[in-house]
């Protein structure tokens, strides 16, 4: 089968080669699922860079965290899931980027009802992390004010819609005129360009001083320490990503002092269902030097699946595909992508 294995560290370009495979045979906790579509994930750059401590994998690997198919094989106790039509992550949650996937049982939800294929594939990803942190971590109620940073991404975009839904206001930052069109359609009713103005300044500006409830952060770095300026009392600063450097995910920046003056929460937010016990073999594929690892359990995945269907079942949200790309660009696009250059989910078609 065809694969995208990066096969050496550097950009896209550089690092990723299409091969010719063996699929994997499904073991405990896995299924094997013949892909019709996988979607670019911003963290698939950092993969290729080879600085991606969390998912970093022996060389050569194959590449993509998030895929749409049927499921043709089942490792012990999965059954269930034969023939049916999901959208899951590879096992690991690499793997995706290749005809077929070895995928976590445990993230893996049948394709909503309604939705094509592509759109299914823009669903998964961007809502269940926006959902995780707005409302299972984040506490975001309605008549509360949420700063959303590159709100025009596959996953700020997520987080627009589904904070609007929940009745909160938005003040979105983006980084071009464009992005602030596409965001302003989304309903946000502040849209900010942070190249041409400073984002915490305007956002004290439309808070009247205040500062914000909560902050929806997938850029880190700087912006997640200018955040902190525009964060109001009993804010909750959610760290996403890190898009803006992932080095800035082992760097201590927050001093204790600023968070008792602040008299405000950081907060942590993973998408990962994976139970504790198959965790192991997914820390020591990638070296993840981490102290804990803490998923949400499967009983908050299928909250969180339950509560995103009934929203697009009401037409409340929608999956926000940003273009379909032949199963062969794929380094271009994830080129596109680390150039700021891509809204919304990019799917790659088989
Ligand atoms: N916590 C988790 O479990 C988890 C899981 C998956 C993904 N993530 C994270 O979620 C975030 C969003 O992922 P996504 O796939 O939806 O990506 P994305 O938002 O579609 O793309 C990244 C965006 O970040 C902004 N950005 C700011 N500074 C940047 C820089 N120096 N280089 C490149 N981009 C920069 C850009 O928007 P502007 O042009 O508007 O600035 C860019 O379009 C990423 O940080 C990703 O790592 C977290």
């Amino acid at each position: 089968m065809r694969a995208w294995q990066v096969v050496r560290h550097g950009s896209p370009s550089e690092a990723l080669e299409l091969r010719d495979v063996e699929p994997a045979t499904p073991g405990p906790g896995q299924l094997l699922v013949r892909a019709r579509a996988s979607v670019l994930n911003y963290n698939e750059v950092d993969g290729c860079h080879g600085r991606y401590l969390t998912i970093n994998p022996p060389l050569p690997y194959t590449l993509g965290m998030e895929c749409v198919g049927e499921v043709i094989a089942a490792g012990p106790g999965q059954e269930a899931w034969l023939g049916r039509q999901v959208t899951t992550s590879g096992f690991g949650a690499f793997g995706s980027h290749a005809d077929m996937v070895l995928a976590s049982a445990a993230m893996t939800f049948d394709i909503p009802p309604g939705l094509a294929d592509v759109e299914a594939a823009a669903f998964f990803y961007p809502f269940h992390l926006a959902h995780l942190g707005l409302f299972e971590r984040g506490r975001l109620a309605a008549g509360e004010t949420v700063l959303v940073h590159a709100a025009a991404g596959g996953v700020g975009s997520a987080a627009v819609q589904l904070a609007l839904a929940a009745g909160a206001e938005v003040i979105a930052t983006v980084g071009s005129e464009e992005k602030a069109e596409f965001v302003r359609k989304l309903g946000a009713q502040h849209v900010i360009n942070y190249r041409t103005t400073d984002f915490a300044d305007r956002t004290l500006e439309i808070t009247q001083g205040r500062g914000v409830d909560a902050c929806f952060d997938g850029v880190g770095g700087e912006t997640m320490l200018q955040s902190l300026r525009c964060l109001a009392r009993g804010g909750r600063h959610l760290m996403i990503g890190f898009a803006s450097g992932i080095e800035a995910e082992e760097v201590p920046m927050v001093t204790g002092r600023m968070m008792c003056f602040g008299n405000f929460d950081l907060i942590g937010v993973i998408l990962a269902y994976t139970p504790p016990e198959i965790v192991g073999q997914i820390a020591g594929a990638s070296n993840m030097p981490v102290p804990r690892f803490n998923p949400p359990t499967t009983d908050i995945a299928q909250g969180v699946q339950d509560h995103l269907l009934s929203l697009l079942a009401a037409g409340k949200i929608r999956p926000l595909v940003g273009d379909e790309i032949p199963f062969e660009q794929l380094p271009e696009a994830l080129e596109a992508m680390e150039a700021r250059q891509t809204t919304g989910r990019y799917v790659l078609l088989r």
